[in-house]
Protein backbone atom coordinates (compact mmCIF):
# COMPACT_ATOMS: atom_id res chain seq x y z
CA UNK A 1 0.00 0.00 0.00
CA UNK A 2 0.99 3.60 -0.88
CA UNK A 3 -0.02 6.68 0.00
CA UNK A 4 0.25 9.05 -3.10
CA UNK A 5 -0.36 12.40 -3.93
CA UNK A 6 -2.66 12.71 -6.61
CA UNK A 7 -1.21 13.64 -9.55
CA UNK A 8 -2.46 12.72 -13.34
CA UNK A 9 -0.25 9.50 -12.96
CA UNK A 10 -1.15 7.99 -9.86
CA UNK A 11 -4.63 8.74 -11.03
CA UNK A 12 -4.08 6.58 -14.36
CA UNK A 13 -2.90 4.09 -11.67
CA UNK A 14 -5.76 3.85 -9.28
CA UNK A 15 -8.55 3.74 -12.19
CA UNK A 16 -6.10 0.55 -13.39
CA UNK A 17 -5.76 -0.75 -10.05
CA UNK A 18 -9.88 -0.53 -9.67
CA UNK A 19 -10.53 -1.95 -12.94
CA UNK A 20 -8.47 -4.75 -11.91
CA UNK A 21 -10.80 -5.19 -8.67
CA UNK A 22 -8.50 -3.71 -6.34
CA UNK A 23 -9.53 -1.11 -3.38
CA UNK A 24 -8.62 2.19 -3.57
CA UNK A 25 -8.53 5.09 -0.35
CA UNK A 26 -10.39 8.08 -1.88
CA UNK A 27 -10.85 11.32 -0.70
CA UNK A 28 -13.94 13.22 -1.01
CA UNK A 29 -15.67 16.34 0.08
CA UNK A 30 -17.26 14.37 3.14
CA UNK A 31 -14.78 11.71 4.35
CA UNK A 32 -12.40 9.25 2.77
CA UNK A 33 -14.31 6.45 0.81
CA UNK A 34 -12.84 2.96 0.44
CA UNK A 35 -13.51 2.70 -3.78
CA UNK A 36 -14.07 -0.66 -5.21
CA UNK A 37 -15.82 -1.10 -9.06
CA UNK A 38 -19.40 -0.99 -8.19
CA UNK A 39 -20.27 -3.45 -11.18
CA UNK A 40 -17.75 -6.28 -9.84
CA UNK A 41 -18.97 -8.74 -6.67
CA UNK A 42 -15.79 -10.00 -6.32
CA UNK A 43 -13.94 -6.18 -5.40
CA UNK A 44 -17.33 -4.93 -3.63
CA UNK A 45 -17.14 -8.83 -1.35
CA UNK A 46 -13.52 -7.34 -0.57
CA UNK A 47 -15.10 -3.69 0.86
CA UNK A 48 -17.25 -5.45 3.55
CA UNK A 49 -14.54 -8.25 4.42
CA UNK A 50 -12.21 -5.41 4.41
CA UNK A 51 -14.26 -3.12 6.95
CA UNK A 52 -15.86 -5.97 8.77
CA UNK A 53 -19.21 -4.51 7.88
CA UNK A 54 -22.36 -6.89 7.72
CA UNK A 55 -23.42 -7.90 4.12
CA UNK A 56 -26.81 -6.70 4.89
CA UNK A 57 -25.34 -2.99 5.26
CA UNK A 58 -25.85 -1.48 1.44
CA UNK A 59 -23.07 0.73 -0.22
CA UNK A 60 -23.40 4.15 -1.79
CA UNK A 61 -22.12 4.15 -5.43
CA UNK A 62 -20.39 7.02 -7.00
CA UNK A 63 -20.84 8.47 -10.29
CA UNK A 64 -18.94 11.53 -12.08
CA UNK A 65 -21.36 13.26 -12.81
CA UNK A 66 -25.52 13.29 -13.16
CA UNK A 67 -25.16 12.54 -17.08
CA UNK A 68 -23.45 8.77 -15.91
CA UNK A 69 -26.33 8.18 -13.18
CA UNK A 70 -27.89 5.23 -15.38
CA UNK A 71 -24.75 3.50 -14.90
CA UNK A 72 -25.98 3.03 -11.39
CA UNK A 73 -29.84 3.94 -11.32
CA UNK A 74 -32.82 2.21 -13.30
CA UNK A 75 -33.63 4.42 -16.47
CA UNK A 76 -35.81 6.07 -17.16
CA UNK A 77 -37.18 7.37 -13.64
CA UNK A 78 -40.81 7.68 -13.47
CA UNK A 79 -42.30 10.95 -13.03
CA UNK A 80 -42.39 11.27 -9.70
CA UNK A 81 -38.53 10.31 -9.14
CA UNK A 82 -38.01 12.97 -12.18
CA UNK A 83 -39.62 15.90 -10.56
CA UNK A 84 -37.61 15.11 -7.12
CA UNK A 85 -34.09 14.55 -8.70
CA UNK A 86 -34.82 17.87 -10.62
CA UNK A 87 -35.49 19.48 -7.39
CA UNK A 88 -32.34 17.95 -5.93
CA UNK A 89 -29.92 18.38 -8.36
CA UNK A 90 -28.75 21.75 -7.03
CA UNK A 91 -27.23 19.62 -4.97
CA UNK A 92 -24.74 17.75 -7.34
CA UNK A 93 -22.16 18.09 -7.13
CA UNK A 94 -21.99 17.92 -3.30
CA UNK A 95 -22.96 16.01 -0.36
CA UNK A 96 -26.32 14.42 -0.62
CA UNK A 97 -26.85 10.92 -1.63
CA UNK A 98 -30.37 9.68 -3.16
CA UNK A 99 -32.11 6.24 -2.87
CA UNK A 100 -33.19 5.34 -6.19
CA UNK A 101 -33.92 1.86 -8.43
CA UNK A 102 -31.30 0.40 -9.06
CA UNK A 103 -29.83 -0.57 -12.50
CA UNK A 104 -29.62 -4.47 -13.36
CA UNK A 105 -25.52 -3.76 -13.65
CA UNK A 106 -25.16 -2.88 -10.03
CA UNK A 107 -24.80 -6.73 -8.34
CA UNK A 108 -26.43 -8.02 -5.25
CA UNK A 109 -23.54 -7.07 -2.99
CA UNK A 110 -23.46 -3.74 -3.50
CA UNK A 111 -27.23 -3.11 -2.39
CA UNK A 112 -27.03 -5.74 -0.18
CA UNK A 113 -29.83 -7.44 -2.21
CA UNK A 114 -32.34 -3.91 -2.29
CA UNK A 115 -34.26 -2.84 -5.27
CA UNK A 116 -32.87 0.38 -4.56
CA UNK A 117 -29.11 2.18 -4.85
CA UNK A 118 -28.16 4.84 -3.00
CA UNK A 119 -25.85 7.37 -5.25
CA UNK A 120 -23.80 10.62 -5.39
CA UNK A 121 -22.37 12.54 -7.31
CA UNK A 122 -19.51 13.84 -5.12
CA UNK A 123 -17.46 17.29 -5.20
CA UNK A 124 -13.92 16.72 -4.90
CA UNK A 125 -11.51 16.87 -7.65
CA UNK A 126 -9.57 13.73 -6.89
CA UNK A 127 -12.70 11.93 -6.61
CA UNK A 128 -14.13 13.36 -9.80
CA UNK A 129 -10.78 12.83 -11.77
CA UNK A 130 -10.77 9.12 -10.14
CA UNK A 131 -14.06 8.83 -11.48
CA UNK A 132 -13.90 10.47 -14.96
CA UNK A 133 -11.06 7.66 -15.76
CA UNK A 134 -12.89 4.42 -14.83
CA UNK A 135 -16.02 3.35 -17.31
CA UNK A 136 -17.83 1.80 -14.45
CA UNK A 137 -19.29 3.65 -10.92
CA UNK A 138 -17.44 3.29 -7.55
CA UNK A 139 -19.26 1.67 -5.05
CA UNK A 140 -17.36 3.55 -1.83
CA UNK A 141 -18.43 3.09 1.71
CA UNK A 142 -16.32 5.41 4.63
CA UNK A 143 -13.07 4.08 4.76
CA UNK A 144 -12.99 3.19 8.27
CA UNK A 145 -13.25 -0.51 10.10
CA UNK A 146 -17.20 -1.02 10.34
CA UNK A 147 -18.51 0.81 13.57
CA UNK A 148 -15.11 3.18 13.85
CA UNK A 149 -14.89 6.79 13.16
CA UNK A 150 -15.04 8.07 9.99
CA UNK A 151 -11.87 9.11 8.37
CA UNK A 152 -10.84 12.59 7.03
CA UNK A 153 -7.69 12.08 6.24
CA UNK A 154 -5.34 9.97 4.23
CA UNK A 155 -3.50 8.47 7.35
CA UNK A 156 -6.46 7.44 9.15
CA UNK A 157 -7.35 5.24 6.11
CA UNK A 158 -3.91 3.84 6.30
CA UNK A 159 -4.45 3.23 10.06
CA UNK A 160 -7.43 1.21 10.10
CA UNK A 161 -7.49 -0.33 6.45
CA UNK A 162 -4.30 -0.23 5.02
CA UNK A 163 -3.88 -3.83 4.87
CA UNK A 164 -6.43 -3.87 2.42
CA UNK A 165 -6.68 -1.08 -0.14
CA UNK A 166 -3.55 -0.70 -2.98
CA UNK A 167 -3.17 2.70 -2.97
CA UNK A 168 -4.29 5.67 -0.96
CA UNK A 169 -4.71 8.70 -3.27
CA UNK A 170 -3.97 11.62 -0.46
CA UNK A 171 -6.25 14.57 -1.08
CA UNK A 172 -5.09 16.55 2.21
CA UNK A 173 -8.33 16.89 4.69
CA UNK A 174 -12.01 16.77 3.73
CA UNK A 175 -13.66 20.13 3.81
CA UNK A 176 -16.89 18.85 5.31
CA UNK A 177 -15.92 16.16 7.67
CA UNK A 178 -19.13 14.53 7.92
CA UNK A 179 -21.01 12.30 5.91
CA UNK A 180 -23.83 12.62 3.05
CA UNK A 181 -26.84 13.50 3.78
CA UNK A 182 -28.96 10.35 2.45
CA UNK A 183 -32.50 10.82 1.13
CA UNK A 184 -35.12 8.18 -0.46
CA UNK A 185 -37.22 9.75 -3.54
CA UNK A 186 -40.54 8.20 -4.03
CA UNK A 187 -42.70 6.99 -1.43
CA UNK A 188 -46.22 7.53 -1.60
CA UNK A 189 -46.31 10.32 0.86
CA UNK A 190 -42.65 11.78 -0.80
CA UNK A 191 -39.22 12.27 0.19
CA UNK A 192 -37.26 10.90 3.50
CA UNK A 193 -34.43 11.92 5.11
CA UNK A 194 -32.61 8.59 6.14
CA UNK A 195 -29.80 10.17 7.29
CA UNK A 196 -28.57 13.53 8.21
CA UNK A 197 -25.33 15.01 6.76
CA UNK A 198 -23.16 17.85 5.10
CA UNK A 199 -26.53 19.00 3.64
CA UNK A 200 -28.71 20.47 5.60
CA UNK A 201 -31.96 18.61 5.82
CA UNK A 202 -33.66 22.11 5.92
CA UNK A 203 -32.47 23.18 2.67
CA UNK A 204 -33.53 19.87 0.71
CA UNK A 205 -37.27 20.83 2.30
CA UNK A 206 -37.34 23.89 0.60
CA UNK A 207 -36.35 22.91 -2.54
CA UNK A 208 -38.89 19.70 -2.23
CA UNK A 209 -41.64 22.16 -1.63
CA UNK A 210 -42.00 21.69 2.14
CA UNK A 211 -42.45 17.97 1.73
CA UNK A 212 -39.36 15.82 3.71
CA UNK A 213 -40.31 12.78 5.66
CA UNK A 214 -38.24 12.17 8.77
CA UNK A 215 -38.81 9.17 11.37
CA UNK A 216 -35.70 8.14 12.90
CA UNK A 217 -33.61 11.11 13.15
CA UNK A 218 -34.58 14.40 15.15
CA UNK A 219 -37.55 16.20 13.04
CA UNK A 220 -36.61 18.64 10.82
CA UNK A 221 -40.62 20.47 11.04
CA UNK A 222 -39.83 24.20 11.97
CA UNK A 223 -40.56 24.58 15.61
CA UNK A 224 -41.27 28.22 16.95
CA UNK A 225 -37.61 28.61 17.77
CA UNK A 226 -36.05 26.96 15.53
CA UNK A 227 -35.74 30.23 13.60
CA UNK A 228 -33.82 31.50 16.01
CA UNK A 229 -31.19 30.51 17.33
CA UNK A 230 -29.86 31.36 21.01
CA UNK A 231 -28.87 34.69 21.68
CA UNK A 232 -25.87 33.79 23.48
CA UNK A 233 -23.46 31.75 21.57
CA UNK A 234 -21.66 30.50 24.78
CA UNK A 235 -24.65 28.86 26.10
CA UNK A 236 -24.32 25.01 26.30
CA UNK A 237 -27.11 23.84 23.88
CA UNK A 238 -30.05 21.68 24.89
CA UNK A 239 -29.24 18.11 24.72
CA UNK A 240 -32.67 16.36 23.14
CA UNK A 241 -32.76 12.65 22.62
CA UNK A 242 -33.64 11.52 18.86
CA UNK A 243 -37.46 10.54 18.27
CA UNK A 244 -36.61 6.75 17.60
CA UNK A 245 -39.33 4.38 16.91
CA UNK A 246 -38.34 1.21 17.76
CA UNK A 247 -38.81 -1.46 14.98
CA UNK A 248 -39.63 1.40 12.59
CA UNK A 249 -39.77 1.03 8.99
CA UNK A 250 -37.20 4.06 8.30
CA UNK A 251 -34.74 2.60 10.35
CA UNK A 252 -35.41 -0.81 8.46
CA UNK A 253 -34.15 0.74 5.46
CA UNK A 254 -31.51 2.86 6.58
CA UNK A 255 -30.03 -0.87 8.05
CA UNK A 256 -26.08 1.32 8.53
CA UNK A 257 -28.06 3.69 10.84
CA UNK A 258 -28.52 1.94 14.02
CA UNK A 259 -27.39 1.82 17.20
CA UNK A 260 -23.59 2.53 18.35
CA UNK A 261 -21.19 3.72 15.22
CA UNK A 262 -18.52 6.19 14.70
CA UNK A 263 -17.51 5.31 17.96
CA UNK A 264 -14.30 5.74 19.34
CA UNK A 265 -12.92 2.67 22.20
CA UNK A 266 -12.44 5.69 24.88
CA UNK A 267 -16.49 6.48 26.26
CA UNK A 268 -17.74 9.39 24.58
CA UNK A 269 -19.78 11.37 26.80
CA UNK A 270 -22.26 14.41 25.58
CA UNK A 271 -21.74 17.26 27.50
CA UNK A 272 -25.56 18.44 29.05
CA UNK A 273 -26.10 22.12 29.91
CA UNK A 274 -24.39 21.64 33.25
CA UNK A 275 -21.07 21.22 31.86
CA UNK A 276 -18.70 18.38 33.42
CA UNK A 277 -18.66 17.31 36.97
CA UNK A 278 -16.36 15.26 39.40
CA UNK A 279 -12.60 14.64 38.81
CA UNK A 280 -11.92 14.93 34.98
CA UNK A 281 -7.89 14.29 35.50
CA UNK A 282 -7.41 11.57 33.43
CA UNK A 283 -10.56 12.68 30.53
CA UNK A 284 -9.90 14.23 27.35
CA UNK A 285 -12.54 17.53 26.44
CA UNK A 286 -13.75 18.31 22.94
CA UNK A 287 -14.81 21.82 22.80
CA UNK A 288 -17.24 23.26 19.81
CA UNK A 289 -15.18 27.09 21.01
CA UNK A 290 -12.96 28.05 23.23
CA UNK A 291 -13.73 27.03 27.35
CA UNK A 292 -12.57 29.31 30.49
CA UNK A 293 -9.40 28.22 31.56
CA UNK A 294 -10.71 26.86 34.76
CA UNK A 295 -12.25 24.65 33.04
CA UNK A 296 -9.47 23.91 30.46
CA UNK A 297 -6.97 23.16 33.63
CA UNK A 298 -9.40 20.25 34.61
CA UNK A 299 -8.53 17.93 31.62
CA UNK A 300 -5.80 16.01 30.96
CA UNK A 301 -6.19 17.30 27.57
CA UNK A 302 -8.32 19.45 25.24
CA UNK A 303 -9.30 20.21 21.42
CA UNK A 304 -10.98 23.31 20.55
CA UNK A 305 -12.86 22.72 16.86
CA UNK A 306 -13.09 26.07 16.38
CA UNK A 307 -12.63 29.85 17.72
CA UNK A 308 -15.88 31.29 17.06
CA UNK A 309 -18.05 27.93 17.24
CA UNK A 310 -18.84 27.88 13.64
CA UNK A 311 -20.49 24.16 12.72
CA UNK A 312 -18.74 24.31 9.97
CA UNK A 313 -15.39 24.38 11.46
CA UNK A 314 -16.54 21.97 14.23
CA UNK A 315 -17.77 19.39 11.41
CA UNK A 316 -14.37 19.64 9.73
CA UNK A 317 -12.26 18.81 12.62
CA UNK A 318 -14.74 16.56 14.55
CA UNK A 319 -13.42 13.42 13.76
CA UNK A 320 -10.16 13.64 13.65
CA UNK A 321 -10.18 15.40 16.82
CA UNK A 322 -11.85 12.36 18.05
CA UNK A 323 -9.13 10.09 16.66
CA UNK A 324 -6.62 11.86 18.64
CA UNK A 325 -8.10 11.73 21.84
CA UNK A 326 -9.23 8.13 21.50
CA UNK A 327 -4.99 7.12 20.36
CA UNK A 328 -4.70 9.66 24.01
CA UNK A 329 -4.59 6.95 26.72
CA UNK A 330 -7.42 8.86 27.87
CA UNK A 331 -10.16 7.10 30.63
CA UNK A 332 -12.95 9.17 28.82
CA UNK A 333 -13.78 12.06 26.53
CA UNK A 334 -16.22 14.76 27.35
CA UNK A 335 -17.96 16.56 24.52
CA UNK A 336 -19.95 19.85 23.31
CA UNK A 337 -23.91 19.44 22.26
CA UNK A 338 -25.38 22.03 19.94
CA UNK A 339 -28.66 22.99 18.95
CA UNK A 340 -30.09 19.72 16.24
CA UNK A 341 -30.89 22.17 13.18
CA UNK A 342 -29.11 22.67 9.81
CA UNK A 343 -25.45 21.24 10.07
CA UNK A 344 -26.10 20.62 13.86
CA UNK A 345 -28.30 18.05 13.30
CA UNK A 346 -25.66 15.67 11.64
CA UNK A 347 -23.45 16.78 14.34
CA UNK A 348 -25.45 15.40 17.01
CA UNK A 349 -26.52 12.54 15.18
CA UNK A 350 -22.74 11.41 14.81
CA UNK A 351 -21.87 12.36 18.54
CA UNK A 352 -24.99 10.57 19.69
CA UNK A 353 -24.23 6.96 18.29
CA UNK A 354 -20.67 7.47 19.42
CA UNK A 355 -21.38 7.66 22.57
CA UNK A 356 -23.62 4.61 22.50
CA UNK A 357 -22.64 1.66 24.98
CA UNK A 358 -23.01 -1.49 23.07
O1 LIG B 1 -20.32 10.97 2.48
C1 LIG B 1 -20.57 9.80 2.28
O2 LIG B 1 -21.71 9.40 2.01
C2 LIG B 1 -19.41 8.79 2.31
C3 LIG B 1 -18.48 9.11 1.14
C4 LIG B 1 -17.34 8.15 1.03
O3 LIG B 1 -19.22 9.18 -0.05
N1 LIG B 1 -19.87 7.45 2.28
C5 LIG B 1 -20.53 6.87 3.31
O4 LIG B 1 -20.81 5.52 3.12
O5 LIG B 1 -20.84 7.46 4.32
P1 LIG B 1 -21.21 4.52 4.32
O6 LIG B 1 -21.17 3.16 3.73
O7 LIG B 1 -20.35 4.77 5.48
O8 LIG B 1 -22.70 4.87 4.62
C6 LIG B 1 -23.67 4.48 3.68
C7 LIG B 1 -25.04 4.53 4.28
C8 LIG B 1 -25.31 3.35 5.19
O9 LIG B 1 -26.00 3.82 6.34
C9 LIG B 1 -26.22 2.47 4.36
O10 LIG B 1 -27.09 1.69 5.11
C10 LIG B 1 -26.96 3.50 3.51
O11 LIG B 1 -25.97 4.44 3.20
N2 LIG B 1 -27.45 2.93 2.25
C11 LIG B 1 -26.74 2.48 1.20
N3 LIG B 1 -27.54 1.99 0.23
C12 LIG B 1 -28.81 2.15 0.66
C13 LIG B 1 -30.08 1.84 0.12
N4 LIG B 1 -30.23 1.25 -1.07
N5 LIG B 1 -31.16 2.15 0.86
C14 LIG B 1 -31.03 2.76 2.06
N6 LIG B 1 -29.86 3.07 2.65
C15 LIG B 1 -28.76 2.76 1.95
MG1 LIG C 1 -19.62 4.87 7.33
Amino acid sequence: MTIERPTEAALDRAAALLARGELVGMPTETVYGLAANATDPAAVAKVFTAKGRPAVNPLIVHVADASRLAEAVAWPLTPTLRSQLDALAAFWPGPLTLVLPRAASIPDAVTAGRPTVAVRVPDHPVAVGLLARCPFPLAAPSANRSNYVSPTRAEHVADGLGHAVAMILDGGPCEHGIESTIVALGGPDGARLLRPGAVPAEAIRDRLGGVLHVENVPDVTPTADEGDPPSDPSRPAEFSPPHVTPGNTTAMEAPGMMGRHYAPRTPLRILGPDGPKGDRSRCGRLAFTPIPDSERSRYAAVRILSPTGDLHEVASGLFAAIRDLDHSGLDAIDVDACPESGLGRAIMDRLRRAATKE
